[in-house]
């Protein structure tokens, strides 16, 4: 039974019933491997993908679990839903879910702007989660964004972050199956001297042995959707919305593992050595930083399949004392999306049992 606390909402400890919506996907199969192995505190686990996918076997720990169709999902019968669905969907089904009296945590981007959704990373905005409670919604940033807000909160709180200059390089695993297996096709025929079918994912663009400057569709000003996820959300998170940022989101043939080259300008100068110091003991990063051939985190020697965030190639700009160079990468499926989406749930546990 749900019960209510004082704060409207209340979990039940020990009867913990939780969805995982989009449970054939990369995200949420993810989600799913990370409940069983963080051992969070479920009682009951039902997994929801497509009506085509209805029974598909999905380990959990040592069972294995079968898939049931979103259409006929009843959400009245759990108290926590990760949604790892694309955004149109999950503007269909979220509200559904939030009415029956259901906690949501989303993935997708739908409702990441919502003034009166918080936006969370654990590390940076935690106590932004209370805000979420009483209409029981809470959206997962984006990929890179997450990535980003833990490393840029850490040096903002050091010298005050003025302005931020990004580029992407972001695997294609972000978008998705459809990415994944895009590129193992092309790289294939490529391999073999074959021809191929340029696939929408990639905007019909070659992916394979090539690097793409979109991500997303174009707005109307020239700036692609994913770049102004990176400003607005990176906005939002750290709550600093005079923030200047100034990105370009690139596609790169990595199946897993998002990285970013970043150049921050402070208020205040800020050395290589202090934000490393800092960095180093900032929960969930990791400072690989060794100035030696290999000595640098990459997407396939670090990150993928890894929880931390890796930072390496701190150095001064050459110009001011108030610039810094750095390079972040990280596992985009994991706490790109779902790691961070647990550790929310984590949090909204601690706070409602
Ligand atoms: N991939 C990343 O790195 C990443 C990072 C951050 C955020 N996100 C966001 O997370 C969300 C999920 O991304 P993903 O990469 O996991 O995508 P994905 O691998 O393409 O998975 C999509 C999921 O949606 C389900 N689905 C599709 N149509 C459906 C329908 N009509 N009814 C019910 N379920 C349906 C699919 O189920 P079937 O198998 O049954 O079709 C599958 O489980 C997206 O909003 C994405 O933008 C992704």
């Amino acid at each position: 039974m749900k019960s209510r606390g004082t704060e409207g909402r209340a979990l039940d400890p020990g009867h913990l019933r939780v969805a995982v919506v989009g449970a054939t996907g990369l995200v949420g199969q993810t989600i799913v491997e990370i409940l069983a192995d963080r051992a969070f505190p479920l009682d009951v686990l039902e997994l929801v993908a497509s009506p085509e996918s209805v029974g598909t076997p999905i380990p959990f720990g040592a069972q294995t679990l079968r898939t049931r169709s979103l259409d006929t999902f009843d959400f009245a019968s759990v108290d926590l839903a990760f949604f790892a669905l694309d955004t149109e969907l999950s503007e269909r089904h979220v509200p559904e879910a939030t009415e029956a009296g259901c906690l949501v945590i989303d993935n997708s981007r739908a409702f990441r702007l919502d003034p009166a959704v918080p936006l969370v990373v654990p590390e940076v905005n935690p106590e932004t989660l209370r805000q979420g409670l009483a209409r029981g919604l809470f959206a997962n940033p984006n990929c890179s964004t997450i990535a980003l807000a833990v490393v840029l909160k850490c040096l903002d709180d050091l010298a005050g972050l003025k302005r931020v200059e990004i580029a992407t390089y972001q695997s294609v695993s972000g978008a998705g199956r459809a990415g994944l297996e895009g590129l193992s096709r092309e790289a294939g025929r490529r391999l073999n001297g074959l021809d191929i079918e340029p696939d929408a994912v990639f905007y019909g663009v070659p992916m394979a042995f090539n690097v793409i400057p979109q991500i997303d569709t174009f707005e109307g000003s020239g700036w692609t959707r994913e770049e102004m996820k990176l400003v607005c959300e990176l906005k939002k998170i750290l709550e600093r919305p005079a923030l200047e940022v100034n990105p370009t989101a690139v596609r790169v043939p990595v199946f897993y593992g998002h990285a970013a080259a970043v150049h921050a300008r402070f208020r205040e100068p800020l050395t290589p050595a202090h934000a490393r110091a800092a960095l180093a003991a900032a929960e969930g990063v990791r400072v690989i930083d060794e100035r030696t051939p290999g000595g640098y985190p990459t997407p396939v020697t670090h990150a993928a399949l890894r929880d931390e965030i890796f930072v390496g190639r701190i150095r001064q700009d050459l110009d001011v004392p108030e610039g810094l160079n750095l390079w972040v990468v990280s596992d985009n499926v994991r706490k790109g999306a779902a790691l961070n989406a647990v550790q929310i749930a984590e949090r909204l546990v601690k706070i409602l049992i």
